[in-house]
């Protein structure tokens, strides 16, 4: 779409970057660009938000963002020019942090709704929906202090947690991530893949054992019946035993008719891995449980996490147009292989993990750069959002 769109924005960028106004000034003649910038140049313009389609009006589904809100750094009711790009581009907003479990629930019997209530107010007021998350998740850095020190009977205690946040949510907030991540790799093969996997031995599966993942289902159902509750979990795209055991585990919650709607892949991705086969099997294998699949926390490492293992592991530290070129290609084949595997009803969305690269997480976990999201410093868009744009509209 946007090779129809923007001939003209293409053309001028290419004359103004080839043209050397130096030379009749005597100082030191420009490079000309290389064959990746002339092509992002012509193809991908390095424009405003405000110059492309809203991807929400490319798919039939929900496009959704990460946002920050409460006293984060980034709130979007701090940094308020975010919220035209959001109204743009995206139908769904998921917080990253202030629905986690310390934020909503941060001792035994307080609950503090406040900022949750104001971004679902403000996505509400923007017809976008809210996707929750997380109700369950062992993080210790999300964990409520108190629930560490937990003596009396968990279960009750969970089952009150699940049920006062989503009743409170209830008919307001869309879909959930009910539990996150209680899946563990327990072997890898030396191809990265898993090859055994179990419950990862969270502080909740060793005051409740398995149970606790099914009670929370239960407990959120009961709380708003029309709210769709996923599973969510990292590394299930890469084709292995993880995504196996979690899907051993969703169809027996099906078999037994405990209540569950989706499974989301986190979908932390790296520019050369998983294989884009890998991906669309496991999209195709999770599809086949007949549930919602949603992408729930998309974004695209640079560097190569085999890489960055090795002692002598350089990494990148610029986004080069070869590698942004690159992180086009692939952001549009997963989101194209999401397309090609998920059956139009079972698609439950995408949703990008960050707005721009500067705001990544990953800057706060990884000691180097990384440029893993759609959207430039300044808001204007980068190769990578075209490749999101042409696969949803199958250019
Ligand atoms: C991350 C947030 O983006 C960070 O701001 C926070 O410091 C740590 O958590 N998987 C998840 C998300 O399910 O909740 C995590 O979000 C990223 C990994």
């Amino acid at each position: 779409m946007h090779k129809i769109a923007y001939p003209l924005i293409g053309l001028l960028l290419i004359s103004c970057s080839s043209s050397n106004k130096n030379n009749s000034t005597g100082l030191t003649p420009v490079p000309p660009p290389n064959q990746s910038q002339i092509i992002i140049e012509r193809d991908y313009p390095r424009v405003s938000y405000t110059e492309v389609p809203g991807l929400k009006t490319l798919a039939e589904f929900s496009i959704g963002m990460e946002v920050q809100a409460g006293d984060e750094e980034r709130s979007l009711f701090e940094v308020v020019d975010q919220q035209p790009l959001l109204r743009q581009h995206f139908s769904e907003v998921v917080p990253g942090n202030i629905m986690k479990m310390s934020f909503l629930h941060p001792e035994e019997n307080v609950f503090t709704f406040d900022d949750a209530d104001r971004l679902v107010d403000f996505a509400l007021a923007n017809n976008m929906t809210v996707h929750g998350h997380t109700l369950i998740w062992w993080h210790l850095e999300q964990l409520p202090e108190w629930m560490k020190n937990y003596t009396g009977d968990w279960n009750a205690m969970m089952h009150d947690h699940v049920y006062q946040i989503v009743s409170h949510f209830k008919g307001l907030v869309h879909s959930w991530d009910v539990v996150n991540e209680a899946v563990a790799v327990t072997d890898i093969s030396s191809t990265g893949k898993a090859t055994g996997a179990t419950y990862y031995d969270s502080i909740f599966y060793q005051k409740m054992g398995e149970e606790f993942i099914e009670n929370a289902f239960k407990s959120a159902r009961e709380a708003d019946p029309d709210a769709l509750l996923y599973y969510n979990d990292w590394a299930l795209s890469h084709n292995d035993a993880k995504l196996d055991f979690t899907l051993a585990m969703v169809n027996d919650f099906l078999a037994r008719s405990i209540p569950i709607d989706g499974i989301g892949f986190q979908m932390h991705t790296w520019l050369e891995w998983p294989s884009i086969t890998d991906i669309k099997a496991a999209f195709t294998k999770a599809a086949a449980t007949g549930l919602m699949i949603k992408i729930t926390e998309m974004d695209m490492r640079i560097n190569s996490s085999f890489l960055a293992q090795r002692p002598n592991f350089r990494p990148a530290l610029q986004l080069t147009p070869e590698l942004a070129l690159t992180q086009k290609d692939r952001y549009k084949a997963i989101v194209a292989a999401y397309l090609e595997a998920v059956p139009p009803a079972q698609r439950g969305g995408i949703t990008f993990w960050g707005l721009i690269d500067g705001e990544t997480w990953m800057q706060h976990v990884l000691p180097y750069p990384e440029w893993p999201l759609l959207f430039n410093d300044d808001y204007t868009v980068k190769p990578a959002f075209y490749g999101v744009a042409e696969a949803l509209t199958g250019h």
